[in-house]
């Protein structure tokens, strides 16, 4: 059986635009390509899932605009359940501008519609979570929800993961709520309250304070990974990188699915890494999402 899994996050529409260079502050410059990808971590995490094989749902918010359109539309085709999106009438869809220069980016996110996802529109989804091996989560929309969401799951006994992009200090409520926290160095740096000890000091201090499992991704460094019995770290994949957008949403979903597919941590981590090696060498968040016969076939 595939692994059913709920991803209650944001959706954007992704404003990519390609340049030689960026632009220093109060300066033009020209660019050479637009693009308008689906994105957002919630949304660029559902497809990941769907196109590894997991039963898909996503829970969240649009505006009534064609970029909401296109949004659903777009997890649709991946065929993942999106009755539970929301269209608001009042707020744009969400929107990420984003400048591709010199091999990195630089993104501004406007939530829009995203900030009007909140636990109310939970209740209505209950039953869509009861379903559910896991849940995943991120930080785009109000940290209320999230919570709201954490604990909804957790007194239905699902598994609650959390990824805490982009980074803000959070709640010691909510950490007791989740299982398995998916921060990047800096997000991890963030959270944790012991900073000059070292990776696996932070990790620990996140441990005590109700996480089971830790797995801080390291970018090109690969990803180290903290359970109750053991910690490593797993190696990246050298490969040619076309664009980073979503390389993190890419790597939660691969450990999620693995994970709820009865991998063990380290074997979910190794899997989830490749997944990420593979999404960074092609363009776009979702548009670089691999399938699992891609993930199988890739060896390195
Ligand atoms: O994690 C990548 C995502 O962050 C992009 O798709 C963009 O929408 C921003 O939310
Ligand atoms: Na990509």
């Amino acid at each position: 059986r595939s692994p059913h899994i709920v991803v209650i996050g944001s959706l954007n529409m992704d404003i990519v635009v390609e340049a030689n260079r960026p632009p220093a502050l109060g300066e033009t410059v020209m660019g050479e390509q637009i693009h308008f990808i689906p994105g957002g971590k919630g949304a660029n995490q559902a497809v990941a899932l769907a196109r590894l094989g997991a039963k898909t749902a996503m829970i969240g918010t649009v505006g009534n605009d064609s970029f909401g359109e296109d949004l659903l539309r777009a997890m649709n085709r991946e065929g993942i359940d999106v009755a539970g999106v929301k269209t608001v009438q009042d707020g744009h869809t969400g929107v990420a501008s984003i400048v591709l220069a010199e091999g990195d980016n630089q993104i501004i996110v406007v939530p829009g519609a995203n900030a009007a996802c909140l636990p109310m529109d939970l209740e209505a989804q209950t039953a869509k979570i009861a379903a559910a091996d896991a849940v995943l989560l991120q930080l785009e929309i109000p940290l209320e929800t999230v919570l709201h969401a954490a604990k909804t799951a957790k007194s239905l006994g699902k598994t609650v993961v959390l990824n805490p992009a982009p980074a803000r200090p959070l709640p010691d409520e909510l950490l007791q709520h989740v299982d398995v926290l998916i921060p990047n160095e800096s997000e991890l740096l963030i959270l944790a309250e012991e900073k000059g000890q070292g990776l696996e000091a932070a990790m620990r201090s996140l441990q005590k304070k109700g996480v089971r499992i830790v797995v801080t991704t390291l970018g090109a460094k690969g990803a180290a990974f903290l359970t109750e019995e053991e910690s490593g770290v797993v190696p990246s994949h050298q490969v040619p990188v076309v664009d980073t957008t979503g390389a993190g949403d890419s790597f939660n979903a691969g450990f999620s699915y693995a994970l709820a597919s009865g991998k063990s941590v380290r074997d979910a981590v190794a899997f989830a890494t490749k997944v990420a090696a593979l999404a960074v060498t092609r363009l776009g968040a979702q548009a670089g999402m691999p399938t699992l016969a891609q993930v199988e076939q890739f060896h390195q």
